[in-house]
């Protein structure tokens, strides 16, 4: 719920961050529009990703999707291929359910209350918060890492940012602070937090609020966000067959939950026919947010025309090749060993 703190005795400290953000704010493709369905999409394209890997990644992707109805009535896996390079693709498998869910739920017009845009697929607080604050006059604070960091500093806090009622903590103490403007607030916000009080190095020199920080005043800036646990990645083993024949091989789309899921993948398990076939393992280290593969690869080259046919009309898996293979979306570690099989 909207909380009005206008005479919290913090007020000064938002207005001179939206004072500083008016005149030193980054000059973003998002930041000319107020249209809903653009800054949703910069919110999920940039949660995850810092703003110079994205952009391009961004541009495109509304050049082809520029509008609810056009991404709703996209085929999954071309929306899937223009994430391509974005990573945590569930984020594009749920922006692209949302899409439909505005379609079918409100009549193709995106929803402009808070508690209405939280209820799209993937849309959570944060996002629904920046969205409703950016293009609506909504009144919540933005949460995210900036604000765990920035608020923490301010105040000298060390309320643990890794426990779990961390988020309506700081959006208590985000309330104190915000002005009326919470739009460009929490847009100063994400600027101060990722050009000024960065996590390492902060330039604290040429922060407008270092006047106001406790932490500052204490020379106790880098103490702060304090953060206890560490979450812990997790080791997981996956293996594959890499089927080959003149540079065609074999590939299948992923239906696993656990990870890369509706990505394309390599053969889990290598049918008996072709074990004859086999050449040389490799094994490749990928680090996922929250887990450590160890992949095996192992290499079938199949030298027989006769297998090679027999067992690809069967029809079980897709026969692409080394032209083809960029119109489809591969987790990066698979993408690339198919780059470094051409360069073979
Ligand atoms: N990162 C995510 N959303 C952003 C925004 N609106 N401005 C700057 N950086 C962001």
């Amino acid at each position: 719920m909207e909380k009005d703190h206008t005479n919290s005795g913090f007020l000064h400290i938002g207005n001179k961050l939206l004072n500083w953000y008016r005149k030193n704010a980054r000059d973003l493709p998002f930041r000319q529009t107020k249209d809903p369905y653009k800054i949703w999409i910069c919110e999920i394209v940039f949660q995850q990703t810092r703003i110079s890997q994205g952009l391009g990644h961004y541009n495109n992707f509304i050049k082809r999707f520029p509008d609810v109805k056009t991404l709703a009535e996209a085929e999954e896996d071309e929306v899937l291929l223009y994430w391509k390079g974005l990573g945590y693709y569930s984020r594009a498998i749920n922006i692209h359910k949302a899409a439909q869910q505005i379609m079918n739920d409100y009549q193709g017009t995106f929803p402009e209350q808070y508690e209405e845009i939280l209820k799209l697929k993937g849309v959570g607080k944060y996002t629904a918060a920046a969205i409703s604050s950016i293009c609506f006059g909504g009144r919540m604070p933005a949460v995210d890492g900036n604000f765990y960091r920035v608020l923490s500093r301010i105040f000298a806090d060390d309320f643990d940012i890794s426990n779990s009622k961390a988020f309506s903590y700081f959006s208590e103490l985000a309330f104190l602070v915000m002005p009326e403007s919470a739009g460009d607030f929490n847009q100063a916000m994400m600027d101060i937090g990722s050009e000024v009080c960065k996590p390492k190095k902060p330039l604290c020199g040429e922060c407008p609020v270092h006047e106001d920080c406790l932490a500052f005043s204490l020379q106790k800036v880098s103490d702060f966000p304090v953060k206890t646990k560490k979450v812990k990645a997790e080791d997981f083993a996956l293996q594959y067959y890499f089927v080959h024949r003149n540079g065609r091989f074999l590939i299948q789309q992923r239906k696993d939950d656990f990870i890369w899921k509706k990505l394309f993948e390599f053969l889990p398990e290598l049918p008996a026919e072709l074990e004859p076939f086999i050449r040389n393992t490799k094994t490749v280290f990928h680090k996922l947010s929250h887990k450590n593969l160890t992949i095996e690869i192992t290499d079938v080259e199949v030298t027989s025309e006769a297998v090679w046919n027999s067992f690809t009309e069967q029809n079980q898996y897709i026969v692409t090749d080394f032209e083809a293979f960029h119109e489809r979306s591969f987790p990066k570690p698979l993408e690339s060993y198919i780059q470094n099989s051409l360069k073979d």
